[in-house]
């Protein structure tokens, strides 16, 4: 991350990769995380983006067709579309479709898969031989586009172009694995930065994920689901109530509903004064979940509407590989 933020003081050019394994149409709020802070990292430092779109790491693990992957991966472009990347330096792709058209990004995934081993690969993601040799293979894939050779049309040919990672920690394996062998292969050693996980609402110690449609709230969750959800399901470690005890031990900062605001408010003055107030027990479990209830109405009633605008033509303009635009990518 330092070695990228020199370089930028420098004037030298860097792009930023991120990804998504496309399980599902429906994406849930954990996901918008790394790409809400994706989207401020590109306007801030307007750097060029890809994303990668898994369908073939979600075929392999998951029980849906290959064609099904596919069509998520499509579903779920729209989604990440409606965040409001822009177009001019955004390229998002579909393993699937993308390796049968680029040599080069085949050639790094091969490149990869020579330099890491069975037995690596096995102590890094702990598979075991009971694993179908499309999961031991898989990691090279997410490896690949770390290398901006595997993007020859985007980056004018340029090969050497370094790369920041934003994602959840859950993904640093595959780029502690990419790391080790960047240099072996030619490419620069990617930087990572990671954004935090969003838990589950059944508390701090869970992680919300989309196999569990009771643990997480999703984009496509009506005002009536979050409610629902939120009331009966977000909770404080073991369930705890504010009782005086729970306000001497600042219990508060486990219960679900404090932990989600503070990840979607935006306004520091006004959460701070929320977390005082619950924190001494002047504003109420419930008033709290309301105002969280409130607040992701709002945000995921705006991303309804941006996905409503969002169309198939979008979806493959931002899929079609194209030079991009970057003031510091010459
Ligand atoms: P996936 O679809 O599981 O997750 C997409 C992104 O969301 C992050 N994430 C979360 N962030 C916060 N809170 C959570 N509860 C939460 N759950 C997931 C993930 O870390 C990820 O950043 N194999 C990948 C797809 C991929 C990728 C990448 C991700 C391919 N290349 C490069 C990041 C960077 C996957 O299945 O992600």
């Amino acid at each position: 991350m330092h070695g990228i933020l020199t370089l930028y003081e420098q004037k030298q050019p860097f792009y930023l990769y991120t990804g998504r394994g496309p399980s599902s149409e429906a994406m849930h709020l954990g996901h918008l995380i790394p790409f809400i802070f994706t989207k401020w990292l590109q306007e801030t430092f307007d750097v060029p983006l890809v994303i990668q779109l898994t369908d073939d790491e979600k075929f392999i693990w998951n029980d849906i067709t290959v064609e099904e992957a596919n069509r998520y991966a499509h579903e779920n472009a729209k989604d990440i579309i409606a965040l409001g990347f822009d177009i001019n330096k955004t390229f998002i792709f579909s393993d699937i479709e993308y390796i049968s058209s680029c040599p080069e990004f085949y050639m790094n995934i091969c490149k990869v898969q020579k330099l890491v081993t069975y037995s690596q690969v096995k102590g890094i993601f702990g598979f075991d031989v009971s694993d179908s040799i499309g999961k031991i293979s898989f990691p090279a894939i997410q490896a690949a586009p770390s290398f901006s050779s595997s993007f020859p049309r985007l980056f004018k040919s340029k090969k050497d172009i370094p790369c920041l990672i934003p994602c959840a920690i859950d993904q640093d394996p595959y780029f502690r694995m990419t790391r080790d062998v960047a240099q072996k292969l030619g490419g620069v050693k990617p930087a990572v930065i990671h954004s935090t996980f969003v838990p589950a609402l059944q508390g701090v110690q869970t992680k919300m994920s989309a196999s569990d449609p009771n643990a997480s709230i999703f984009l496509t969750d009506t005002d009536e689901e979050i409610r629902i959800k939120i009331k009966r399901y977000a909770d404080s470690e073991g369930g705890i109530n504010m009782t005086d005890e729970h306000k001497k031990r600042g219990s508060y900062l486990t219960d679900i509903s404090y932990q989600y605001l503070t990840y979607l408010m935006t306004d520091d003055d006004k959460f701070t004064q929320i977390e005082r107030d619950y924190a001494c027990g002047v504003l109420a479990r419930e008033q709290l979940q309301e105002i969280l209830i409130k607040l992701l109405q709002k945000i995921i009633g705006k991303h309804r509407q941006n996905r409503a605008l969002v169309t198939k033509e979008m979806v493959k303009q931002y899929m079609t590989p194209r030079n991009l635009e970057c003031s510091i990518v010459t």
